[in-house]
């Protein structure tokens, strides 16, 4: 629908309807006297404005989102039963918003920071929430070390600031952030726009079949717009002319009809080969290679439809790892156990709790039937049903059947680390990475680095840092150190 199809017509009212006779002048006594309270028209006005904000999401606040349509285009059910999943050319309405992780609300688009990925299936039997990046790995493996990493990436409470020195001081202290960073401060580390990169579910997840077979699977979403990105130069000459740079191209690329789409693609490991395989594959830090499980192409993503107001279908839009639909399940990676809590925690607090309510985040291909009711907000949507279970007048009823299969687990209670394989290492697919590298990049990747290391203020933090690289590739750590030392001097 076009904007203007929504010109609402006729008088302009109060909030309760009541014809407004005067919206220049407040009501006061007399000409020149004081402001009257019985003035419900300005009272309402400025209560309304004080509460317009709800609190920004704590990380990837700022973003932008569209809808779309997901498009089956290769049988999978062999491997999953999920119904989104089961027929060639079945499409699937989505949504999917777009984010930074760093930056407030109003922050500039074209920055050095992951971009978020949340993509959410509104399938039949419920939603499906895809809540990734753009890259295939994180910067660190367990949840528990999440807001101490996002504190150093936030604004340091004495300065204000975001400060070098807690960014490296803890990514030099957690060595298993080495490929991530890698990654980040690469080519890929600015794309040029939201259409021009890809995505990923990053973590491993369940998939399980009518059979009850469980396999593990990746997914990537591959960009038909090609990769595009920006160099450090032309981000920081675009955040200062156009800080809304990627909303504003998504949002434009589809008013003109130019819908931007990914080729959907899963690696699957089977169930038995993850205890032996030689990384652990439930360790976000790294990817599975290639060569190991070659991705599989299933589906085109499309999107296609902008939403009609942002802060109602983007800033309210709720995403969580924990929203899964049957025949696709959580796998025991640490990280994404965490996230399966902390997600509708936050929505709890930052929308509410008849957040799902919304029509941006209620299901569209099945109704949600559940016992939960009342709290702020809530629209009365039960009428009079009743709000129990069992109850003997025929009310929806549990099916016996859990969405995912159980995982056989041994041993005390701990603070474990994840169990470790054969060829894990913090380092190994950061040299890699760095390897596959044209030495232009080479040049690019050091430079980047060298630039922010260089603003850090203790020597040993800078050190630590560098060591990091070294242990990924002895030329990497050699090149970084020297172009360090040339900046600082
Ligand atoms: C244990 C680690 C993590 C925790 C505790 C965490 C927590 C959060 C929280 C609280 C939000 C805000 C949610 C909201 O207010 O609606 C968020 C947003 C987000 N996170 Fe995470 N996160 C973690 C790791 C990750 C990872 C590994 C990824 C990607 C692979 C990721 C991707 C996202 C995205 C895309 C959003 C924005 C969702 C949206 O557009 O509404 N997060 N995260």
């Amino acid at each position: 629908m076009t904007r203007e199809a929504h010109v609402t017509q006729g008088p302009l009212t109060t909030e309760a309807g009541a014809p407004v006779a005067d919206n220049q002048n407040s009501e006061t006594a007399g000409i020149g006297g004081p402001v009257l309270v019985q003035d419900q028209l300005l009272l309402e006005k400025l209560a309304h404005f004080n509460r317009e904000r709800i609190p920004e999401r704590v990380v990837h606040a700022r973003g932008a989102g569209a809808y779309g349509t997901f498009t089956l285009t290769r049988d999978v059910s062999q491997w999953t039963r999920a119904k989104f999943l089961s027929e060639v050319g079945k499409e699937t309405e989505t949504f999917l918003r777009f984010s930074t992780v760093a930056g407030n609300l109003g922050a500039a688009d074209a920055v050095r920071d992951p971009r978020g990925w949340a993509l959410k299936f509104y399938t039949e039997e419920g939603n499906y929430d895809l809540v990734g990046n753009n890259t295939p790995v994180f910067f660190i493996r367990d949840a528990i070390k999440f807001p101490d990493f996002i504190h150093t990436q936030k604004r340091d409470p004495y300065t204000g600031s975001q400060e070098p020195d807690n960014v490296w001081d803890f990514w030099g202290l957690s060595p298993e952030s080495t490929h991530q960073v890698t990654w980040l401060f690469g080519d890929r580390g600015i794309p040029a726009s939201y259409r021009h990169m890809n995505g990923y579910g990053s973590h491993t997840f369940q998939w399980n079949n009518e059979a009850g077979e469980v396999f593990w699977v990746k997914y990537h979403f591959k960009t038909d717009q090609g990769i595009k990105n920006l160099t450090q130069d032309e981000a920081n000459r675009l955040a200062g002319e156009d800080p809304d740079s990627h909303q504003r191209d998504l949002r434009e690329a589809i008013e003109r009809g130019d819908f931007p789409s990914w080729t959907v693609q899963v690696q699957i490991m089977p169930a038995a080969d993850a205890a032996n395989y030689r990384f652990n594959p439930f360790d976000l830090t790294k990817v599975w290679p290639h060569e190991d499980y070659p991705p599989i192409e299933i589906g085109k993503l499309e999107l296609n439809r902008n939403p009609e107001n942002i802060f109602a279908e983007v800033e309210q839009s709720i995403f969580s790892p924990a929203h899964f639909v049957p025949g696709i399940g959580p796998s025991p990676d640490k990280m994404l156990q965490g996230r399966l809590f902390a997600y509708g925690d936050a929505h709890r607090y930052r929308v509410g709790i008849n957040a799902d309510h919304l029509p941006v985040n209620r299901p569209h291909a099945t109704e949600a039937r559940t016992h939960a009711r009342d709290g702020f907000l809530y629209d009365g949507r039960h009428k009079g049903a009743k709000n129990y279970e069992p109850n003997s007048f025929g009310g929806p009823h549990q099916t016996d059947r859990p969405l995912w299969v159980g995982s056989a687990v041994t041993g005390t209670t701990g603070d474990h680390a994840a169990p470790s394989h054969a060829e894990d290492d913090d380092f190994v697919q950061a040299g890699n990475l760095y390897r596959l590298m044209s030495e232009a990049e080479k040049g690019r990747l050091v430079e980047n680095l060298a630039g922010f290391i260089a603003k850090v203020s203790r020597d040993d933090i800078a050190e630590r840092a560098i060591e990091n690289f070294r242990k990924a590739d002895g030329d990497f750590g050699k090149r970084l150190e020297a172009a360090v030392q040339a900046l600082r001097g």
